[in-house]
């Protein structure tokens, strides 16, 4: 069996120590590709048919308004399944204290009974917030495993965490 890492990632302007900055790679991208790295994974994208906007303004009100509203986001690239995968790692930002709607409207399109799956998040402050609860109540029948929260700051510097993590 297989492993995949699933992650989403923003490119934009974003909250990195309190303050407003713009990024071209994304944190929680340059973590999922170490992973893949490190496990021999398969790496996969999660991307919305409508791109989340640059700027920071309209950004947070849109994250504000998903996380109000959790509408279904519709996913440009779906995989068909993901029944070949028995472990699947799933990275995200954490926005407003969980995970973006992107990433549950992809969780919501399979049935992850009896898969091993491990949260990564990258984050400005905090840890999971409540992204890990939800997490868990979304995938019921999977066995989610305990994550990891690196600060975005810190994503270039992570591998011996990460390296330890992966290989729990
Ligand atoms: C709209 C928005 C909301 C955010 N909310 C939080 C938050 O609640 N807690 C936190 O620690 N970081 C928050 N952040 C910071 C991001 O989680 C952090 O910068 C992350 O590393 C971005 O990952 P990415 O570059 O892969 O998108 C937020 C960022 C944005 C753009």
């Amino acid at each position: 069996m297989k492993t995949l890492v699933a992650y989403f990632s923003y490119i934009g302007e974003t909250e990195l120590n309190r303050q407003v900055v713009e990024i071209n790679k994304g944190h929680t991208e340059i973590v999922a590709e170490k992973i893949a790295r490190m496990t021999g994974a398969d790496l996969y994208k999660i991307e919305p048919v409508t791109p989340y906007p640059k700027k920071y303004d309209d950004i947070v009100a849109i994250v504000r308004k998903e996380n109000e509203e959790n509408p279904k986001v519709e996913i440009r690239n779906l995989l068909p399944s993901i029944a070949e995968y028995d472990t699947v790692y799933i990275g995200f930002p954490i926005w407003y204290r969980t995970y973006p709607r992107v990433v549950a409207s992809f969780l919501s399109n399979y049935d992850f009974t009896g898969k091993t799956v491990k949260p990564f998040c990258t984050n400005d402050e905090g840890s999971f917030g409540i992204a890990l609860l939800e997490l868990k109540s979304q995938l019921k029948g999977a066995d989610v495993k305990p994550g990891i929260a690196i600060h975005g700051a810190d994503v270039n510097a992570a591998d011996d965490k990460l390296e330890a993590w992966v290989r729990q």
